[in-house]
């Protein structure tokens, strides 16, 4: 018996890195998973993992770009017993520019994938949600959203939309008897950031050593703060930003992408 037996948990991006990790804790917890994101493969691999632990897997290949699958992901959830747990992980990175030079259609797209699927999918799952005792919502955002991110202004500005939206989620759900709350991580290593980091060894090191706890951050640091804010211990915990960045966002030391990255 896990802390999370006999519950349903909802993982948007759960295919690899920092969503892979958090489905599968969920999973060892004794957690029954629905998994979505675009790569069917990935799904199936973490779909495997979880029943080989003995947990039902639903794999869901979704593109939150869509609204209407993203909407057939949350009807999929309802129809098969519902979801205690959502975790709003997955997002979408542009090649970074200046905001100036951003095409509408990428600022466009990255509010849809990174802020509308996770609205999309709390307006669908809300209802439901209120009759589950302990239900909750984690959105997986990034401390990108706390300050500018020069050159990397969409994404940023998604991040700290939902960081407003986690707050106003909070407020309006909590009567209902549904927490809300946010992991914002710094840079952690995965796919997603050593897409964004060029293939330059001193660039990866100094990402990996920029914050005072030196060493880079993993997937599977995340899935503490998870297991802590959907468990019981944080009833009281709602409209929380859980900032997990080694005490990167503490310092002053911050250049995101660094100007080595912008000239290159
Ligand atoms: N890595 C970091 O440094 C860092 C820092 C701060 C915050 N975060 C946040 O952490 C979360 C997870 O990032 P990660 O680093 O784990 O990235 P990752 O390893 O690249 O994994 C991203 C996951 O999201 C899925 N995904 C991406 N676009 C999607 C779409 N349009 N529709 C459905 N699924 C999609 C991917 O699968 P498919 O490509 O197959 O769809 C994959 O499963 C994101 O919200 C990110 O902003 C990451």
């Amino acid at each position: 018996m896990g802390s999370f037996s006999g519950k349903r948990i909802l993982v948007t991006g759960a295919g690899r890195g920092i969503g892979r990790a958090i489905a599968l804790a969920f999973a060892t917890e004794g957690a029954d998973l629905i998994l979505a994101a675009r790569s069917t493969g990935e799904l199936d691999e973490v779909a495997g993992e979880a029943r080989a632990l003995g947990r039902k897997a639903d794999v869901v290949p979704t593109d939150l770009a869509d609204r209407s699958a993203v909407e057939a992901l949350a009807a999929h959830a309802l129809e098969t017993g519902g979801v205690d747990v959502m975790v709003s992980n997955a997002a979408f990175s542009p090649t970074p520019s200046p905001l100036l030079d951003l095409p509408m259609e990428t600022w466009l797209k990255t509010f849809q994938v990174n802020v509308g699927a996770a609205l999309i999918l709390v307006k669908a799952l809300a209802a439901d949600m209120t009759a589950r005792p302990g239900a909750n919502i984690i959105i997986v955002s990034s401390i990108r959203g706390l300050g500018g991110t020069p050159f990397g202004g969409a994404y940023g500005s998604s991040k700290a939309a939902l960081n407003q939206m986690v707050k106003t989620l909070a407020c309006e759900l909590g009567p209902q008897g549904v927490r809300v709350n946010a992991i914002l991580p710094g840079p952690v290593l995965t796919q997603m950031t050593t897409d964004y980091l060029p293939d330059d060894k001193a660039l990866f090191d100094y990402y990996g050593d920029i914050a005072p706890i030196k060493g880079w951050t993993k997937a599977e640091d995340m899935v503490a703060p998870a297991l802590f804010l959907a468990g019981s211990g944080a009833r009281k915990v709602t409209g929380h930003l859980l900032i997990v960045d080694g005490g990167l966002s503490a310092t002053n030391q911050d250049a995101f992408p660094p100007p080595k990255l912008v000239a290159g």
